[in-house]
């Protein structure tokens, strides 16, 4: 008998949602009969059970636009705020799975969304997922849909920040997405020339910085680009967060009861001014004058690039082909030009970071790029 799926898309919106739904929409609908339904709204929709149909009429036109026409959202189904209260929401999703006659839930996320997806197959659900973000921190895959986007429109940004930056003899700091991985940073920064790159993998040193720009200055460049990750830490901020994570298990190891919520607060704090205090301090160490430009959702939003809309269909073709097969609980993998299925429980919590001398790092260095270290 024909299957019957339901796709949904969670966590932070990505360009290539629309071509993955279509992928798996299409491939099922065409191939093998499948009925599809989407749930609006990430998990959320799932739990309030509110469905669309997705026949090939809903499928047409959609392979170009941004966003994801199904909507998402960041809850999660064992922490869902209902009514004022956080619920766990799992055995409703269990419920409206059933109601709706599915033999699969195809789930389009990041790293939280595994996580999430990992927790459903675990209760008995038919789950497969499909690695979507901008950040390309989602282990086990070679990269996901969204990144090869976001990489064109901050390397776009950095380009165009190049010219303002020369004629005002200015130093420009530029935040690129990326709280915890550094891809989107390093990538864009390297294919643009920043000057300075800053990832969450490489604490700087910001005299060290500095040096870098006054070298420049004495080589007759008085402009200078700095790319820097929301995620990036100075050496001190660093060691900071270490230390306080050496005390919270200490705590845990002694049993103690304090919570050491007010320092995570404060730490948290001072992280999020990162941006801006890093550009006085450059100019109050370079005596050149500084700027700041924040891309934020710039780099999430518009048409997805040809290299994710391949990819975006053909994972989600993939994901049709797994289906059909009953190969449940794994996600969707890139593997060179072709896909692999991984299991849930190797890629849940198993966050890409850049690798110590990982290949983009050395030619970044290579080129003479300061990496703040
Ligand atoms: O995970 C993707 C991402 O775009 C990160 O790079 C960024 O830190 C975060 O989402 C922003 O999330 P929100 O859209 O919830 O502000």
């Amino acid at each position: 008998m024909a299957k019957q799926i339901g796709i949904l898309t969670a966590g932070g919106d990505s360009p290539g949602l629309n071509a993955a739904i279509r992928g798996v929409g299409k491939t099922g609908q065409n191939f093998y009969g499948m009925s599809v339904i989407g749930f609006k709204d990430g998990f959320r929709g799932l739990v309030e059970n509110r469905t669309v149909r997705l026949d090939g009429g809903c499928l047409s036109g959609i392979l170009t636009v941004g966003g994801t026409v199904l909507g998402t959202s960041r809850d999660k189904p064992h922490k869902m705020t209902v009514g004022g209260k956080v619920h766990d929401m799992t055995d409703v999703i269990v419920e409206n799975y059933e109601a709706n006659h599915l033999d699969a839930l195809v789930c389009l996320g990041g790293g939280g969304t595994q996580k999430n997806a990992l927790r459903l197959s675990q209760k008995g659900l038919n789950v497969i997922t499909l690695p979507k973000t901008i950040d390309n921190d989602v282990g086990m895959t070679d990269v996901t849909f969204g990144f090869d986007t976001a990489l064109g429109i901050a390397t776009e940004a950095i380009d165009r920040l190049h010219s303002t930056a020369h004629s005002h003899h200015r130093i420009i700091v530029v935040e690129i997405m990326g709280h915890r991985a550094g891809w989107l940073t390093l990538g864009s920064g390297i294919a643009g020339g920043a000057d300075v790159i800053l990832i969450p993998e490489i604490a700087y040193d910001v005299d060290i910085i500095a040096e870098a720009i006054r070298n420049r200055v004495r080589g007759g460049k008085n402009f200078s680009i700095v790319a820097v990750a929301e995620g990036a830490v100075s050496k001190d901020e660093s060691a900071a967060a270490e230390a306080l994570e050496r005390r919270i298990l200490e705590a845990t190891e002694k049993k103690e009861r304090r919570t050491h919520k007010a320092e995570l607060v404060e730490l948290e704090k001072k992280r999020s001014g990162h941006t801006l205090r890093l550009s006085q301090q450059l100019e109050e160490l370079t005596g050149l004058e500084a700027r700041v430009t924040i891309l934020g959702h710039l780099q999430r939003g518009g048409t997805p690039s040809a290299a994710d809309r391949l990819l975006a269909t053909r994972l989600g073709s993939a994901c049709a082909d797994l289906v059909e097969q009953g190969v449940y609980g794994v996600m969707v993998a890139a593997r060179g030009e072709g896909a692999e299925a991984v299991p849930l429980e190797q890629v849940a919590g198993n966050r890409k970071l850049i690798p110590p001398g990982h290949p983009w790092i050395e030619c970044a260095r290579r080129v003479g790029t300061n990496l703040g270290d």
